[in-house]
């Protein structure tokens, strides 16, 4: 493996493992924790205390998958990409942003916030979902192919491309040139 191989592995590590973070967490707050806990003064305690943790591995998560993100992205981009990996990456980033922000809503302590939190499960749900369309749209870009298709011409149809290419000459060497 060459040096740079070294920091692709490290920047993918880097990406995957807080997004595994993110995601799971989210999807075990919603499906598990919130569900099981109720409501009670003790519950919401016990909720706060999650919250401020939760929080801080947002924050972290958040900031490495945006450096390794912008990295990983650089590496994919090798001029004219294809359409379908192009719209699944806006869409990805769209769903990436609205994960940031409900996420720190969700956790956060200001007022706005508080306000915000009186809704939690229902965001909370959103925000999973669309976590999870975050890492679905990841999968397709992963599979997508990655050029724009070649151009094909229909037959007897000549396109602007092929009309300004030189036309192919053969130099032969004439008798003179000897
Ligand atoms: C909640 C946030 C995010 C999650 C959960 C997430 C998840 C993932 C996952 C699971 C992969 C596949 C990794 C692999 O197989 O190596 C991936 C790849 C990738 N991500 Fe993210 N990501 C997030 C945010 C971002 C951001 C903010 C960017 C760009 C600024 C980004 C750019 C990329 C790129 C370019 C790839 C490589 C795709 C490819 O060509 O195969 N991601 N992401």
């Amino acid at each position: 493996m060459e040096s740079t191989d070294y920091i692709k592995l490290l920047s993918r590590w880097a990406h995957i493992v807080p997004a595994i973070i993110l995601v799971g967490g989210s999807i075990f707050m919603n499906l598990v924790l919130i569900p099981a806990l109720g409501e009670s003064d003790d519950a919401r305690e016990i909720k706060n205390r999650v919250k401020r943790k939760w929080a801080k591995a947002i924050m972290i998560s958040a900031g490495l998958i945006m450096i390794s993100g912008f990295y990983n992205a650089f590496l994919a981009y090798k001029g004219d990409l294809h359409p379908l990996y192009t719209g699944a990456f806006v869409i990805k980033l769209v769903l990436v942003a609205v994960v940031f922000y409900l996420s720190s809503l969700l956790t956060g302590r200001s007022e706005e916030a508080l306000k915000f939190q009186q809704h939690e499960v229902l965001w909370g749900k959103i925000n999973m979902f669309a976590a999870i369309m975050v890492v679905l749209c990841a999968g397709l870009m992963k599979v997508a192919p990655r050029n724009v298709p070649a151009q094909t011409n229909t037959p007897g149809v000549t396109s602007p491309q092929t009309k300004s290419q030189p036309p192919l000459r053969l130099y032969l060497p004439t008798k003179k040139e000897h």
